[in-house]
C-alpha cells in the first residue's frame, strides 16, 4: 500500500521534466525530434573552470566543506555581488547549496509556516509553486498578459498582500518569459515591500547576464528593501554548469543563518570540486564568457524572425534569458488532428507528436495560453524546428 505524506501528495512533478522525458522516449524509439524544452546552455564549461576542478581532485579537496560553503568561495561571490551588482555582503551572509534551487528552497523553508502566502507573479518558473506546496505555504498568483511584457504593477502587488503574504518570489530575468524588471519598476515594486516589513522578496537572479540590452538590476539595491530580501543566484546559466550543482543565496543575517540550519540537517556543503571550480569561474571577467551571450543573442533574432511567421502565434520579444513565451490562445478550443486543445499544454504535446517538436506548455508556468521555447540550442536545430512547426500549422490552417 502506498503511504505518501500529504506533502508529497499535494506537490506536482515538473512539467519541463515530463516534457523532455517524453522527447526522449521518443527518441528512444528512433523518432526524429527536436527539443526545445530544456532551460540550459548548449555549451561546454569553459576550459579554466574544468581547469580548477582537476586541481581541486588533485589537491584533495575531497572532504566536507563547511555547511554554507568554503569561505573563498563566499568571499569570491561577495566580491562578486560588488563587482557586478554594488551590493554589500559579508560572507557570513552568502550560503553555497547544490543549486540556486536548492537556495530558494533553504529561504522558503526557513520562512513559510502552514498557511503562508507567498505571492507568485505568473508566468513564474515551475518550481516555485510546487516548493510552495510542499512546505504547506499557499501560492498567490498576479495575472499578467503578453501586453505588459508579462510583468506586475506595484498596484497589482499591494492589491495582492493580505496579512498572511510572507514572501514575494520571481525571477528576473524571468524564465518563463524573457522579461526582465526594470530599475524604475523594481523600485516602485519595492516601496510597497517596504511599507509591508513582514515580507521577504525572493529575487532569483539566475539569468543575470542573460540580459541583452539592460544592466541587470538586483532588488537588494533598493535599501528600504535591503534587509527583506534574499538574493538567489547560481553557476547554472552564466557558466554552462547546470551539472555542477552550485547555486548561492545572499541573505540579512538571521536568513543565512537559517538557511545554514536547514541545509546542515538536508545535504550539507555542496560538492566541493564544484565549489573550487565556482572560486574560479566568479574571479574571471564576465567578458571572459560573453561568448555565450553573444550566440543567445542572435540566436534569439533567428527565433524571433521565425516564430513571427507562424500563423496563430502572439510573440514577445524577450529582452532576457533564452526563452521565448508566445501566446497560442488562437488554437485554445479547436479541435486539431483528432485532439481538443483545451489548454497551452495539449498544444505542446500535439507540437511534439505532430510536429515532432518538443516544448513545454504553459499550465505549470501559471501561464494556460503560452508555451514556452528555450532557444539553448543550435541555430540548425532552431530554423528546423521552426520550419516543422510552421509547416504543421500552416497545413492545419487549410482544413
Ligand atoms: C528561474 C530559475 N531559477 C532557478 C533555477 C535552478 O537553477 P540551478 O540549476 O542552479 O538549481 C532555474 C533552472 O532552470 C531557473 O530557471
Amino acid at each position: 500500500m502506498k503511504q505518501y505524506s500529504n506533502r508529497v501528495s499535494r506537490m506536482g512533478f515538473s512539467q519541463t521534466f515530463v516534457m523532455s522525458n517524453k522527447v526522449r522516449e521518443m527518441k528512444a524509439k528512433g523518432i526524429d525530434v527536436i527539443s526545445l524544452t530544456l532551460g540550459e546552455p548548449d555549451f561546454d564549461v569553459p576550459d579554466n573552470i574544468k581547469q580548477a576542478a582537476f586541481d581541486a581532485i588533485n589537491q584533495n579537496y575531497s572532504h566536507y566543506s563547511p555547511v554554507p560553503g568554503f569561505l573563498e568561495l563566499r568571499e569570491a561571490v561577495a566580491k562578486k555581488l560588488k563587482r557586478d551588482n554594488n551590493l554589500d555582503y559579508r560572507p557570513n551572509q552568502i550560503c553555497v547549496s547544490n543549486g540556486a534551487k536548492q537556495s530558494i528552497l533553504n529561504v522558503l523553508c526557513s520562512i513559510i509556516n502552514d498557511g503562508d502566502e507567498v505571492i507568485l507573479p505568473a508566468p513564474y518558473w515551475v518550481s516555485y509553486d510546487e516548493m510552495v506546496k510542499m512546505l504547506g505555504g499557499v501560492p498567490v498568483y498576479v495575472e499578467t498578459s503578453i501586453e505588459t511584457e508579462f510583468k506586475i504593477t506595484a498596484e497589482q502587488l499591494e492589491a495582492t498582500i493580505t496579512p498572511k503574504t510572507k514572501a514575494l518570489l520571481y525571477s528576473s530575468p524571468c524564465n518563463p518569459s524573457g522579461s526582465y524588471y526594470t530599475r524604475e519598476e523594481l523600485k516602485s515594486l519595492a516601496t510597497v515591500i517596504a511599507k509591508n516589513p513582514i515580507i521577504t522578496v525572493i529575487s532569483d537572479e539566475i539569468y543575470e547576464f542573460t540580459n541583452y540590452d539592460g544592466k541587470h538590476v538586483s532588488m537588494a539595491e533598493f535599501p528600504e528593501v535591503y534587509e527583506q530580501t534574499a538574493v538567489i543566484n547560481g553557476m547554472s546559466k552564466a557558466f554552462a554548469m547546470t551539472g555542477w550543482r552550485i547555486g548561492y543565496s545572499a541573505c540579512p543575517t538571521w536568513l543565512a543563518t537559517a538557511c545554514e540550519k536547514i541545509q546542515g540537517q538536508m545535504t550539507s556543503g555542496a560538492n566541493t570540486m564544484a565549489q573550487r571550480a565556482s572560486i574560479v569561474a566568479l574571479e574571471t571577467n564576465p567578458k571572459e564568457y560573453h561568448y555565450m551571450i553573444e550566440a543567445f543573442a542572435k540566436r534569439r533574432e533567428l527565433v524571433y524572425n521565425l516564430l513571427k511567421e507562424i500563423p496563430g502565434f502572439k510573440v514577445n520579444y524577450p529582452k532576457s534569458a533564452f526563452y521565448f513565451f508566445p501566446d497560442i490562445s488562437f488554437y485554445l478550443g479547436k479541435t486539431i488532428c483528432g485532439k481538443t486543445i483545451n489548454n497551452a499544454d495539449d498544444f505542446a504535446m500535439l507540437l511534439l507528436e505532430e510536429a515532432f517538436v518538443g516544448t513545454v506548455g504553459g499550465v505549470s508556468f501559471g501561464n494556460p495560453n503560452c508555451i514556452r521555447f528555450s532557444y539553448a540550442t543550435s541555430e540548425e536545430n532552431l530554423t528546423e524546428a521552426m520550419r516543422r512547426i510552421k509547416e504543421f500549422l500552416e497545413k492545419i490552417q487549410t482544413f
